[in-house]
């Protein structure tokens, strides 16, 4: 079956969640050689509690869990600065894409492939970032698991992108930097790309993606 529709992951995939960190670090010298640290703990955190919250049924939307993750970072780099747990916030509303983002998805557009996000992340938070890096006229559809209350890797979320876009898993390209989650959706049947950028092991869970590349640029050509 041919790929129709091309679905992105959202944070680490499309957005680079580490340049809240790295930018806060331009302004800030307590952050100098803390910022990849505080990222890293930042990151892990928020996604280890989208994982608790969906096993335990305690969902609260990834604003919630962004937080949460930054003051258990913050606490354990031992800073307690409000001004700068604002302004690592208000950074995370405007990440930066990664540069080869926007000629790809002109590339899937031109090629007739329709595209769309899929994320943990709430629609106000993916609205913001998705016109921050100016790529909204790119996107066919923003989805949220918000609609669903639950996080990924949960079934129901992958759901999202059949009955939005009215394709079968087999058609759709899914791209994410996330190893679990390119395990889960390639499970699910989804054709799965991982785009490792640290050159990560693979994770050890059920699904293998069929394509690992270390960075977007190849992405239109695995979708023809
Ligand atoms: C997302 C996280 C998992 O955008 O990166 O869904």
């Amino acid at each position: 079956m041919s790929i129709s529709t091309c679905i992105f992951d959202a944070y680490g995939t499309l957005f680079d969640v580490g340049a809240a960190a790295r930018e806060a670090a331009k302004e800030n010298t307590a952050l100098a050689d803390a910022w990849p640290g505080l990222a890293a703990d930042w990151r892990r955190k928020q996604l280890e509690y989208s994982w608790l919250r969906a096993v335990a049924g305690t969902y609260c939307d990834f604003w919630q869990l962004t937080q949460d993750g930054l003051d258990w970072a913050m606490e354990a780099a031992g800073l307690s600065d409000a001004a700068l747990r604002q302004r690592l916030l208000d950074l995370y509303w405007e990440l930066q894409a990664y540069p080869e983002v926007p000629e790809m998805l002109e590339a899937l557009a031109g090629a007739g492939k329709a595209t769309g996000i899929l994320s943990n992340g709430s629609p106000k938070m993916l609205d913001a970032a998705v016109t921050s890096a100016g790529i909204g006229d790119l996107l066919d559809a923003t989805l949220s698991v918000e609609s669903v209350g639950i996080f990924k890797p949960a079934a129901s979320v992958y759901d999202l992108v059949g009955q939005h876009f009215r394709c079968t898993p087999s058609e759709v390209l899914f791209v994410s930097s996330n190893g679990w989650d390119a395990a889960h959706a390639a499970a699910y049947g989804f054709e799965t790309v991982w785009v490792n950028r640290e050159g990560l092991p693979m994770d050890r869970l059920p699904g293998a993606p069929a394509h690992v590349v270390s960075d977007l640029t190849a992405i239109s050509g695995l979708a023809l």
